[in-house]
């Protein structure tokens, strides 16, 4: 995690910075700025309350998630609305050791399909489908560069573990999922209009928090296509 305090990039220069770190991502089914595709625009008010406050990890529904975003805050409520992080290699060395022989090898589906899909027609849906399959990564993915491993789901995008028996498989994501809830792993931030967080998709996942309806919040977020999780 990276924090920066005001530091008032418009939206031309947040996406240039991202993209020192790779190609962008277009993300297909958020609302992106009309003069900038690149840049996915959470924009909350009295209409449209916070949906982001499960644990998620960007597109890992895809093949090649992201390997990192950047948030910058725009506009940001009185109060309310911070963002967490929780450390996935931190959640990874703490749990038991037969759970870790447990998912060792094991391998989860990622998918969009109850989340955006949900909001489809059943014609959009099979249409979209199409061009976003379900992706298959490990439940233990390694860092890349640091080597450590990390837990790789979450309880948006991961629907199912492979191989394993419906209940044993549900049983076992819930338990992987929640280890985020635990405060041990996690940071907060409280937003200033003008801060920017950047943050390692693969190593974290993130929630925002949503306790600020009807008050607005606007972020805009860059995110960086990133490697073939192993
Ligand atoms: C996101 O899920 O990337 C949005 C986070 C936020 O709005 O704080």
């Amino acid at each position: 995690m990276l924090f920066f305090r005001n530091c008032g990039l418009d939206p031309e220069a947040h996406a240039a910075l991202g993209a020192r770190w790779g190609e962008l991502e277009y993300h297909p089914f958020l609302a992106n700025r009309n003069d900038q595709p690149v840049t996915v625009r959470f924009e909350k008010n009295h209409d449209t309350a916070g949906f982001e406050n499960v644990w998620h990890s960007d597109v890992s529904w895809r093949a090649v998630p992201s390997l990192g975003s950047l948030l910058r805050a725009v506009e940001v409520p009185a109060a309310g609305g911070d963002t967490l992080w929780a450390d996935m290699a931190a959640a990874y060395d703490c749990l038991p050791d037969d759970v870790k022989q447990r998912i060792d090898g094991l391998e989860a589906v990622h998918d969009w399909i109850d989340t955006f899909g949900a909001l489809m027609s059943d014609e959009e849906r099979t249409s979209t489908r199409q061009n976003f399959p379900a992706s298959i990564h490990p439940v233990v993915r390694t860092h890349p560069e640091t080597g450590r491993k990390m837990l790789y789901v979450n309880g948006i995008f991961t629907t199912e573990l492979v191989g394993l028996p419906a209940d044993e498989g549900d049983r076992l994501l819930e338990y992987l999922c929640r280890q985020a809830d635990y405060p041990e792993y996690q940071c907060r931030w409280t937003w200033q209009a003008g801060d920017l967080a950047i943050w390692d998709n693969r190593a974290t996942r993130h929630y925002a928090t949503s306790d600020y309806h009807p008050q607005r919040r606007v972020m805009e977020r860059i995110t960086v296509i990133g490697d073939r999780p192993f």
